[in-house]
């Protein structure tokens, strides 16, 4: 992992035991929300300004990425954001405790359209699995995609694997979501007027 900044908002885990101890990283005791794959952040930034009451964790792979989540956090008040420069697989299976997540975003993933790399997509029962194990029961998983393979590729992962539920009647997917802020790549889509699916599921570990 590069360190790029020192800010508050920066997750430095080489500060923590692992697994981390999440109220101990926040001050506070506060339900937590995890996005991944923040992308620019500001999804993570207005959600985080929005509710104060709640803690917000984002994790993001590309260096560029973190660092530009990073200076527009720069003015971020309410001290309930962190964001993670880390790899979401590697963290899902070996940085938390079991059962701490409310809420779990994963917003646009890439979508790894040719055969030969859809081993990528980070929708696939493995990760779900540990997921899973570190969101709180009836915990929900929100998935925002313009992409329909990556949508009925993500039904039949959930297909099979017990222990996610979809949350919306048949399609199983909704176009628009009032007052959700939309991700920097979501903006992109809308304005090329693609359709936008929204899936969610609850965690009924
Ligand atoms: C298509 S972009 C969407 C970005 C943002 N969510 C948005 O909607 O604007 C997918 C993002 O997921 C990040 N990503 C992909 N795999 C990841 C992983 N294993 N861990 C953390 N971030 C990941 C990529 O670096 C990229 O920023």
């Amino acid at each position: 992992m590069t360190k790029v900044n020192s800010s508050r908002t920066a997750l430095d885990i080489s500060e923590y035991y692992i697994p981390l101890d999440l109220a101990e990283v926040f001050g506070n005791e506060n339900e937590i929300v995890l996005e991944i794959g923040f992308g620019d952040g500001d999804f993570l930034i207005e959600m985080a300004g929005r509710h104060p009451e709640k803690n917000f964790l984002g994790m993001e792979i590309k260096t560029k990425r973190f660092k530009i989540a990073m200076k527009a956090a720069q003015n971020e008040k309410n001290g309930n954001l962190r964001f993670l420069h880390m790899n979401a697989n590697i963290a899902a299976e070996e940085l938390f405790f079991e059962d701490v997540f409310s809420l779990v975003y994963i917003n646009f993933p890439d979508p790894w359209p040719k055969d030969r790399h859809r081993k990528h997509r980070i929708v696939n029962s493995e990760f779900l699995g540990a997921l899973s194990k570190i969101m709180k029961k009836d915990g929900v998983l929100e998935i925002a995609s313009d992409d329909k393979d990556y949508i009925s590729h993500s039904f039949d992962v959930f297909k099979n694997i017990s222990f996610f539920k979809s949350q919306y009647p048949h399609p199983g997917y909704l176009h628009n979501l009032p007052n959700r802020p939309h991700t920097k790549y979501e903006k992109g889509f809308r304005k090329e007027g693609r359709e936008i699916f929204y899936l969610m599921f609850t965690n009924n570990k």
